[in-house]
């Protein structure tokens, strides 16, 4: 097991997170901290209180006490939008698409781009096709065309199109929940190279994961929850998938 460099940059912190629901700690007095520029998977048992920390960090709910800071200032959330603001963006394993819409209506949505003005005002849907071609071809996203349905691409492609949308708009945090769960292995493999990608730019990632050779294949360090707090922090360069196990089983 070892700690993180203490010269680094910290890009995302909690302190004394804790967060009580009908008298179960979901997260008892948690501390966490994720390196600028890390892949920090979060790992543990059901009912662990890893989603639970998602949700405290990408703004759904306010813990019960304790401090966030992003790049090292105090920040409170009220809603997912705080967050944003923060330059925190989230892919919850819902991916919330719209299936029945284009990519480039996907990549743009709730936040979409109009050109004109007053009772002129209207989408500028060629626009977004653009930049969503030259957002998904920069990150190397394979698709038929920014003009196809959601609901016709494969479970790897609406992935990489949820991640797409979240850096789109320039996040500098990127939470992702099971990102590679469900998808087969040429799949998982290509929101692998995506999530690397991200990181070669510079983006801190959280990424929830139950697969262990995933989660040694993209992430630097793998923090362990067992029963609302933190089991332990291993460096994936040390580390092996067996050390995990035992902090994830409550063996060492
Ligand atoms: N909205 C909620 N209401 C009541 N209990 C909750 C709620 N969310 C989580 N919990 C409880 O908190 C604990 C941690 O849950 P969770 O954070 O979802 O764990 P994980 O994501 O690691 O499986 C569990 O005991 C769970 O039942
Ligand atoms: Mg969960």
């Amino acid at each position: 097991m070892s700690t993180t460099a203490t010269q680094q940059m910290i890009a995302l912190e909690g302190r004394g997170l804790t967060k009580v629901f009908g008298g179960v700690a979901a997260l008892n007095n948690v501390d966490v901290q994720f390196p600028t520029g890390s892949v920090t998977a979060v790992m543990g048992d059901n009912g662990a209180g890893k989603s639970t920390l998602m949700k405290i960090l990408s703004g759904v709910h306010p813990a019960d006490s304790g401090i966030l800071e992003v790049n090292g200032h105090a920040q409170v959330f009220r809603s997912p939008s705080d967050a944003r603001d923060a330059g925190i963006e989230t892919v919850h394993q819902d991916l919330s698409l719209a299936d029945h819409r284009d990519i480039a209506a996907n990549l743009f949505l709730g936040r979409e781009l109009t050109t004109g003005w007053g009772p002129f005002r209207r989408l500028a849907i060629k626009r977004m096709r653009e930049e969503a071609l030259e957002s998904l071809t920069a990150l190397g996203v394979d698709i038929p065309s920014v003009a196809a349905e959601v609901r016709h691409l494969s479970g790897g492609q609406r992935q990489a199109i949820a991640i797409a949308r979240a850096v789109h708009f320039g996040c500098s945090i990127l939470i992702m929940d099971e990102p590679m769960a469900a998808l087969g292995l040429r799949e998982a493999q290509k929101v692998q190279n995506l999530i690397t990608d991200l990181a070669s730019r510079g983006i801190t990632q959280i990424i929830v994961s139950h697969n262990l050779d995933h989660t040694f294949a993209v992430a630097n360090r793998i923090i362990v929850f067992r029963q609302g707090r933190v089991a332990g922090v291993h460096d994936t360069s040390t580390a092996s998938p067996s050390d995990v196990l035992h902090t994830i089983n409550g063996l060492d």
